[in-house]
């Protein structure tokens, strides 16, 4: 096997669109490995990731801002396989987690649970309690009632509880409503006009610490704008904030988007020369806006990149089942479905869609559709795609994030393996759902027994 890509990555190139999936020959590589090799010995759905990609994406973020005192937690919500935390974890990442779950799964990785910060509107007290005690960097906290929730536990157990306070600047960020954050149509944050009351307020709990301040404005962000407006907004808030309460840090957020389309099917084009590729939102862009505005500050900023660092380190593999043909139009019938890939069906996600073994030749615009009895179930509509046959692999890209973490067993359909990558080596990082753990846990009702 060839040993793709090493020595390939060149920082001045670098764009977010960069990945370790590549054609050598005809044949689609996951860094060193085949990828018809893996689905072959794993079988399909099966979600592979790079974790060169991973490192790559992780570490241009992390020089980017390495003039900042900055720590990088990465939204876990987006990709949290174990092997991928642990990844990070190894990189110096922290986490940014919105569940108990999403917390003993850092601890599982071997994440250090004191650098992360919990984030979420809906915070039990059985959570805070449980990040108390694994002393958590910060409670980004979204209401007043839950400040007084997390003040009432820490004194329960006699600590000072770390806090921040979700800030919504109300600022559009231009992307899809249904991930839109930042406005005063959203659930999430207190309202940059009620800030510094709130602050006045929760000062006085006597088991707080108010230690930063947050703000989060929405996720597949693709240019600079919204971001530098938002910082710009908040800035003036945070330095009296932070002078008064001796402040700590800033966290700016996540939400650099990738690129979806098309990432890979240039097969070996000089992508970084072609237009799309530069307006894309980098590292470099991102910082060059943001640094002059931060540097000033001379304290902690946080980051709380998903997307951006796993977006495109995965791909979810997939067998052609049938072909069919109704009176309008063609479908590729394959075997993942939106319960492993629900992007399409809930944002209209575009996936770029390559066969696993490249051939020439003739095209079909089709459908790719999977299974399950929905026809809100599709991967692409009308989609140009080299002409396929039951038992071929298909690819879809830019499938590291919220992809695997958003499956589920709809249709009692078990979740999708998942497989890293690293140079040759491939490892099972998540076991096919056997069948018979869909309904672990269920019960037939006593009267129902027979
Ligand atoms: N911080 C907070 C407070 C967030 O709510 C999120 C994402 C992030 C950071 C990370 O955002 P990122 O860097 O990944 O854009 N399922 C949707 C995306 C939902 C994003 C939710 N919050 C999708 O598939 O497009």
């Amino acid at each position: 096997m060839l040993p793709l890509n090493i020595g390939l990555f060149r920082p001045s190139r670098y764009t977010p669109s960069m990945h370790d999936f590549r054609y050598a020959g005809n044949q689609l590589f996951c860094e060193g490995v085949s990828v018809a090799a893996l689905a072959g010995k794993f079988g399909t759905p099966l979600f592979v990731y790079s974790q060169r990609t991973l490192e790559q994406h992780f570490q241009s973020l992390d020089r980017a801002l390495a003039p900042l005192d900055h720590r990088i937690c990465f939204a876990m919500k987006a990709n949290s396989n174990l092997s991928v935390l642990r990844t990070l974890a190894n990189l110096g990442s922290a986490f940014d987690v919105v569940s108990v779950g999403e917390l003993q799964r850092v601890i599982a990785a071997g994440g250090d649970p004191s650098g992360c910060v919990f984030a979420g509107v809906a915070k039990t007290e059985a959570e805070i309690e449980f990040a108390l005690r694994q002393n958590v960097y910060s409670f980004n906290a979204e209401s007043e009632p839950e400040l007084q929730r997390i003040n009432k536990i820490a004194a329960r157990l006699r600590k000072i509880a770390p806090v921040s306070v979700r800030v919504n600047p109300n600022v559009s960020a231009h992307t899809h409503a249904k991930i839109t954050t930042g406005t005063y149509e959203n659930k999430f944050g207190v309202a940059f006009e009620q800030i510094k009351g709130l602050y006045a307020r929760a000062a006085r709990l006597k088991n707080l610490r108010l230690r930063g301040l947050q703000m989060h404005i929405g996720s597949q962000i693709t240019e600079i704008g919204p971001f530098r407006q938002a910082v710009e907004k908040i800035l003036p808030l945070f330095r009296d904030l932070a002078r008064a309460y001796a402040l700590e840090f800033l966290s700016i957020g996540g939400g650099i988007g990738v690129v979806y389309r098309p990432a890979l099917a240039s097969g070996g084009q000089a992508w970084w020369k072609t237009a799309a590729a530069k307006k894309i939102l980098t590292p470099q862009k991102y910082a060059d806006a943001l640094l002059p505005l931060l540097q000033p500050l001379g304290l902690k900023i946080l980051i709380e990149p998903g997307r951006f660092i796993c977006g495109n380190a995965g791909i979810l593999v997939t067998r052609v089942e049938y072909l069919k043909r109704t009176g309008k139009k063609n479908f590729v019938i394959v075997d993942a479905a939106m319960n492993d890939l629900i992007r399409p069906a809930f944002y209209d996600a575009y996936h770029e869609i390559i066969p696993l073994n490249r051939k020439n030749g003739a095209t079909l615009k089709t459908d790719i559709v999977g299974g399950i009895c929905e026809s809100g179930d599709f991967f692409a509509k009308d989609r140009v795609l080299p002409r396929v046959a039951g038992g071929d692999y298909l690819a879809l890209l830019s499938a590291g994030a919220y992809s695997f973490a958003m499956a589920s067993n709809y249709n009692t359909r078990p979740l999708a393996a998942e497989v890293l990558v690293h140079g040759k080596n491939a490892a099972l990082v998540r076991q096919r759902q056997p069948l018979v753990e869909t309904w672990a846990g269920e019960k037939i009702a006593p009267w129902l027994k027979r």
